[in-house]
């Protein structure tokens, strides 16, 4: 078997076989960074360039530890240190890698859509790092991943989406993926961060939290994303955290084995209490932690079809 997909854009459009093959590829990446040496030789000879218009610390060092432990060469374009800073355009800087003979280029970029614009014009592959407001399929992945290791499933799953969906492709992504293999999922938020397209989704839409976490199996929260927000969404930080931040009273709705988690970077004491981020029931850490296997399963899947490629 190999990936249908060449690049990994996002999860609107995801073969579910694909989805299914990385989550399963990822099971072994897993065990791998569980042994005692990390190293293997899967992507020796390969090129891997992570190229980064806007800050990042999990995707970025998940993907550079990733390349490093299969042994790939890596290199990392940021916007402030590189020719970008010149005024050299999205496509120019990605031609420029492209001849360097990159295999894989990991994009972040501030445009949705720019991952999508930029497979169009170079031979690599292209994962999508997170493109503006639109997806960040590789976070949902992972995500997914976190939970089938405590749930076996998602299939059949309530899973709550609590915060700034407006703004997140966190939110996007996992709405795709979630509801591709068959989880029901419910989200909540200030009126102004709930897109209007959500009713095309086949999401349940709540203006409570009270309401969205009743009984659910999972709760992502997601971080309030100031820099992209225009003023006046909510009145200030204090009444968005009265009304939305998850707290151990709050906790009470959900089940009582409901997992907890975020993408990270956490806003604490805002999207989630302090004493909620650190309860047992809080997976963030694990996310951290699933993100290498999932970027390595990543990685790998699109080197190995490659290789299929020239050979069929
Ligand atoms: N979740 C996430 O994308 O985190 P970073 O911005 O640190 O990469």
């Amino acid at each position: 078997m190999k990936l249908k997909s060449k690049h990994i854009l996002g999860l609107r459009d995801m073969p579910v076989e694909d989805i299914n093959y990385i989550l399963d590829t990822a099971k072994t990446m897993k065990m791998v960074l569980k042994s005692p040496n990390k190293k293997t030789p899967h992507l020796q000879g390969k090129s891997i360039v992570t190229l980064f218009y806007e800050n990042s610390t999990r995707t970025r060092v998940s993907f550079e530890l990733a390349a490093k432990y299969m042994s790939a060469s890596s290199a990392n374009v940021s916007s402030s240190g590189s020719s970008v800073a010149k005024g050299e355009t999205l496509i120019d800087t990605a031609v420029t890698i492209n001849m360097m003979g990159a295999d894989i280029v990991i994009l972040r970029h501030p445009m949705a859509g720019s991952s999508h614009l930029l497979s169009k014009n170079i031979n690599a592959s292209v994962i999508n790092a997170g493109d503006g407001m639109n997806e960040h399929p590789t976070q949902a992945l992972l995500d997914m991943f976190t939970i089938i290791e405590k749930k076996g499933c998602v299939k059949g799953l309530k899973v709550a989406i609590i915060g700034d969906i407006l703004h997140s492709r966190v939110a996007r992504s996992n709405i795709w993926g979630l509801t591709r293999l068959g989880a029901e999922v419910n989200v909540a938020g200030p009126a102004t961060l709930l897109p209007k397209e959500l009713c095309k989704t086949g999401v349940k839409v709540f203006s409570t939290i009270h309401e969205a976490i009743l009984d659910v199996d999972v709760i992502i929260a997601l971080r309030i994303q100031t820099e992209r927000q225009k003023s006046g969404l909510f009145p200030t930080i204090r009444e968005y955290a009265r009304f939305f931040s998850l707290d151990e009273k709050r906790l009470k709705f959900a089940s009582n084995d409901v997992m907890i988690m975020h993408p990270g970077p956490v806003n604490r004491g805002i999207e989630l209490s302090s004493s909620v981020i650190d309860t047992n029931q809080s997976f963030i850490d694990r996310q951290v932690e699933n993100g290498v296997a999932i970027r390595m399963a990543l990685l790998y899947l699109l080197t190995r079809r490659e290789k299929n490629e020239n050979t069929n």
